[in-house]
């Protein structure tokens, strides 16, 4: 049976600005970033990409790309010119890219996985793949930091929901506590979105910013629950699927 002692604790982190408050050394970190870039990776790994590279620059994805690998970039919601793609969740559903390394760079989400690199373990997540997170959070034994992606150090109210969404599967159905604020909000934001999240988020402003550039389509995929069974794991330098240890 579960004591109050064994329970492992539960934070939520808005914005990668707010890291430095955060301890992150031992623990695990979900990053999130729902509109798109933790979508579109979840979808290229359920779809058999081997592995995917974050970096943070364009400069530095360009140097993959002269090295031959296949690049993916985006800045703005837009695909970058000169890269093989962007950031659409539908890019990455490709068969071609089945068992291929892409490099990516994203306006955000790279920039914030790169940054909790000494992190124990290091998972991604969105709505796409949420039971199968809330799972492998489950299997595991460290405390955890829901990390939101954000919009350039902003508070983003989709990856707070789902942050919310998810911290409330890990408190209610597994044995997690928490005494942190963040994840009291992001839950509160979950439980008034429920309902109707997509007209929840009609007001979010990366939405706003999608749907002007006739992404609903995107918009509509990334807010679809378990879509995905897997988990991506980065490593520090790469992006793999978790590798889930066989019994017996
Ligand atoms: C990001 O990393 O900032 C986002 O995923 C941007 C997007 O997909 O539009």
């Amino acid at each position: 049976m579960s004591t109050i002692e064994t329970q492992r604790k539960l934070e939520v982190c808005f914005t990668p600005a707010l890291l430095p408050n955060y301890e992150i050394d031992g623990k695990i970190v979900v990053v999130i970033d729902v509109f798109r870039a933790t979508t579109a990776i979840i979808t290229g790994m359920q779809y058999g990409v081997k592995e995917i590279i974050p970096v943070k620059d364009i400069e530095d994805a360009f140097e993959y790309k002269h090295r031959g690998f296949i690049t993916a970039a985006e800045r703005k919601g837009e695909v970058v010119e000169g890269f093989d793609f962007g950031n659409s969740p539908f890019a990455f559903m490709d068969e071609n890219l089945r068992g291929e390394t892409i490099v990516l760079t994203t306006t955000n989400c790279t920039t914030a996985m790169l940054q909790v690199k000494h992190a124990n373990k290091t998972f991604l997540g969105a709505f796409i793949n949420i039971t199968a997170v809330a799972e492998q959070l489950n299997r595991e034994s460290d405390d955890v930091i829901l990390l939101c992606a954000g919009w350039k150090n902003k508070f983003s109210i989709e990856d707070a929901l789902f942050a919310g969404a998810l911290a409330e599967r890990l408190l209610n159905k597994f044995n997690f506590t928490t005494d942190c604020d963040s994840t009291i909000a992001a839950h509160t934001i979950y439980l008034a979105a429920k309902t109707d999240i997509p007209a929840y988020l009609k007001q979010s402003s990366h939405r706003k910013r999608l749907g002007h550039l006739n992404l609903e389509r995107d918009i509509e995929y990334c807010l679809k629950k378990d879509q995905a069974t897997v988990v991506p794991q980065f490593d520090g330098y790469s992006i793999k699927l978790v590798e889930v240890e066989v019994v017996g």
